[in-house]
């Protein structure tokens, strides 16, 4: 290979981690170095590049190898990185587009290492931003999604999602038994921002009788309490004793307005309800007795090794990211769809992230009509819909961006 064909592609990590960030970056170091290019990995998301541009790091420094760890004995050599979780480049949750000043050293430091191509793993948020500093000063890069929200539009899944259906899943699991053995309700509150997909897919997966949705239930409203109610009350005649909530953090509360602690707020809700639902039907009586207990996941459902299905698709997506760079197309988002990895070209996809951004709504979110939201309903789980409100749902002609 002649020095002309030797490229120079960069990386980074945006937005919240998740599981699978690194085994990402390792197949595109291990995928590069076999054809000879250098992968620089740039530290905390765009802020390695104005770091760069202030002299902290040097170019030469950032180039990642792919030799194994100095572990002792029979490890010796191991590659471990595809099993750990969060980004071994660090990652940027806030990014500051508006700021021009920043802006600028930005671009100076990505010119300073004459990059061929930048592979963006991020979020439909970080991608969003990214891609404007990318037309500002003219790079070519690829985005690879990634986010347990899994809320990006045309991938069905996106790095880190199914790790984080597991956490969940396994977390209603450990609480069945204390819930059973107190005869109580666990409320348990789930990430995914505006989406449902990490709640709704958890939920039914970890045998939950309800689960709350930003898509299904907008706001906890009065009659969908009553609802919810009506549910645990009819379990308990079924001779049901304890019960599982999972709500998603994007359900807003009663006024229509986000909760930090919205599973804790539901509490309250299903408490005083009860209580006076008790006054005139003794049927709702035992709940008065019955704790409801909230708690929140947090970042637990980040920080778990990736599954083999995360390690799977973190793999294709980042071999996929390198024969684009190698192909020249440029400027494409890969995609996990009908069971293969594709790419699609980022301007449209971002144009629709955009507008759903400006429009205050989620760029991917659950289909109500879908076969997921089907099967909730169809085993009976309470998803206090609220047929009334409009839900956004994305087109998905995929074949339109091909
Ligand atoms: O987008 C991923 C996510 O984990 C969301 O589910 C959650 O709302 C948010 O990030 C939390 O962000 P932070 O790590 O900044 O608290």
């Amino acid at each position: 290979m002649n020095e002309n064909q030797k490229k120079k592609i960069g990386i980074l990590t945006s937005g919240g981690d998740c599981p699978g960030l690194n085994a990402v970056i390792r197949a595109v170091v291990k995928a590069s170095k076999l054809k000879g290019w250098d992968v620089y990995g740039i530290p905390y998301g765009t802020d390695g590049f104005m770091q760069i541009a202030e002299g902290k790091y040097h170019p030469q420094d950032l180039i990642l190898t792919h030799h194994g760890y100095n572990l002792p004995g029979v490890l010796k050599g191991l590659d471990v990185l595809q099993f750990l979780s969060g980004s071994v480049l660090g990652s940027l949750s806030k990014g500051h587009p508006e700021n021009p000043e920043i802006a600028a050293k930005i671009l100076q430091g990505y010119e300073m290492l004459g990059l061929n191509a930048l592979i963006v793993v991020g979020g439909d948020g970080s991608v969003d931003i990214i891609y404007d500093l990318a037309q500002k000063g003219n790079w070519n890069i690829i985005a690879v999604p990634k986010t347990i929200d899994n809320d990006v539009p045309y991938t069905e899944w996106s790095v880190g999602f199914t790790t984080a259906v597991d956490i969940v899943t396994q977390a209603l699991y450990d609480l069945t038994f204390t819930a059973a053995s107190h005869e109580r309700v666990m409320i348990v509150q789930v990430m995914g921002r505006d989406a449902g997909h990490l709640a709704l897919h958890a939920g039914i997966a970890g045998g939950a009788d309800a689960i709350f949705i930003p898509e299904l239930t907008p706001a906890l409203t009065p009659e969908i309490i009553d609802g919810c109610c009506h549910h645990l009350a009819e379990l308990r005649a079924q001779g049901r004793k304890f019960a599982l909530i999972v709500i998603s953090e994007g359900v807003k509360n009663e006024d229509n307005q986000k909760e930090k602690y919205i599973g804790d707020y539901l509490e309250k809700l299903i408490v005083d309800k009860t209580r006076s639902l008790c006054v005139t039907d003794p049927v709702f009586c035992y709940l008065n007795s019955m704790d409801v207990r909230a708690m929140s996941l947090g970042h637990l459902q980040r920080s778990r090794p990736p599954l083999a299905m995360d390690r799977l698709l973190a793999t294709a997506f980042g071999i996929k990211a390198v024969e684009l760079i190698e192909k020249g197309k440029l400027d494409r988002v890969v995609i996990w769809r009908g069971g293969q990895v594709r790419s699609l070209p980022l301007k449209p996809v971002i144009k629709i992230i955009k507008k759903c951004h400006q429009e205050n709504r989620c760029a991917y979110p659950v289909d109500p009509d879908g076969f997921i939201v089907k099967t909730a309903r169809s085993l009976g789980i309470y998803l206090g819909e609220n047929t009334t409100t409009e839900t956004a749902v994305v087109p998905q002609a995929v074949e339109v961006l091909v």
